[in-house]
C-alpha cells in the first residue's frame, strides 16, 4: 500500500491514515489489475478478479467483489460512491464497458451494462440483465434478471420497464456524467490523492481462472 497523503495548496487535513481504508487485495492468489490514472477513494473494497480500466473512478465506500466471478470494468467508467457489484458462481460475470456510469447507492449483480449507459441514484440491475449501449435506468429502478434493455432507451420503474427512446435532454445528461467524472478524479489526483495500485499476486490458484471453483 502506498504511504501518501495530499499534498494540493489548501488541503488541511493530514489524511494518511486513509490509505488503510482503499482495500485492492488478492483472492485466492488473483489481484485486481489496475490500469492508468484510476482513483479508488478510501472506504472502497476491491477484492479478486477485478479488472478496471484507464482513467476510471471508484468512489467512497464501495465494493467490488470478485470473489466467485470475474468483475470487468471498462475506461473512463464511475462508480459512485455506496455501490455494491458482485458476480454469481459459474454462472454470471459482471461487465461494465467503457464510459459508463454507475450513480451513488446502486447494486449491480451479475449483469451487463454497455458503453456510455448511465444507471440511475439507488438503482438495482440483477443477474443476466443487460443494458444497452448509452441506455439511462431511471433512479431507483429494479431491472429484474436477464431483462433485456435496447440501446438508447430509457428504462424505469420497480420492476423497469422500458419507456422509449431518451429525449435529447437525457441524452445530454447520459453523456454528460462519465466526462465530468474523469474530470473529478483528476482534481483528487492533483489535490495529492494517489492513485491507484494493483497488489502484487504470484498466480491464481489453480482453478481459479478457469471458473472459480469455489465451495
Ligand atoms: C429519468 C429522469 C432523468 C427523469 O427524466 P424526465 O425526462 O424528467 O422523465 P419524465 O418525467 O418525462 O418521465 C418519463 C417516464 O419515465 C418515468 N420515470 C422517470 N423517472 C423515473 C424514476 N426515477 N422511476 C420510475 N419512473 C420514472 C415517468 O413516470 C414517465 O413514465 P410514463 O411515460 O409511463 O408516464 C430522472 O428521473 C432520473 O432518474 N435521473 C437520474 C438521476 C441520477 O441518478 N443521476 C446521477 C447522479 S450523479
Amino acid at each position: 500500500m502506498p504511504n501518501w497523503r495530499p499534498t494540493g495548496p489548501g488541503f488541511p487535513f493530514r489524511l494518511s491514515w486513509t490509505s488503510r481504508c482503499i482495500v485492492i487485495i488478492p483472492f485466492q492468489g488473483m489481484a485486481p489489475r489496475i490500469g492508468q490514472r484510476v482513483l479508488v477513494a478510501p472506504g472502497a473494497t476491491v477484492l479478486g478478479d477485478v479488472a478496471i480500466g484507464d482513467d476510471a473512478s471508484v468512489w467512497f465506500n464501495c465494493v467490488l467483489r470478485g470473489d466467485v466471478n470475474a468483475i470487468t470494468i471498462g475506461r473512463r467508467v464511475n462508480i459512485q460512491d455506496f455501490c455494491c457489484l458482485h458476480v454469481t458462481n459459474g454462472k454470471w460475470a459482471l461487465t461494465l464497458e467503457d464510459e459508463v456510469s454507475v450513480a451513488h447507492n446502486v447494486m449491480l449483480h451479475g449483469c451487463t451494462v454497455r458503453r456510455g449507459a448511465l444507471v440511475g441514484m439507488s438503482s438495482t440491475i440483477m443477474d443476466g440483465a443487460e443494458v444497452g449501449e448509452g441506455c439511462l435506468v431511471a433512479a431507483g429502478s429494479l431491472v429484474k434478471e436477464g431483462f433485456k434493455a435496447p440501446p438508447g432507451t430509457l428504462v424505469a420503474g420497480w420492476p423497469a420497464t422500458v419507456k422509449g427512446p431518451l429525449s435529447p435532454a437525457q441524452r445530454e445528461l447520459v453523456a454528460g456524467i462519465w466526462q465530468r467524472y474523469v474530470r473529478y478524479k483528476e482534481a483528487y489526483f492533483k489535490d495529492g490523492w494517489p492513485m491507484a495500485v494493483s497488489p502484487a499476486a504470484a498466480f491464481p490458484e489453480p482453478g481459479f481462472r478457469e471458473g472459480h471453483l469455489f465451495p
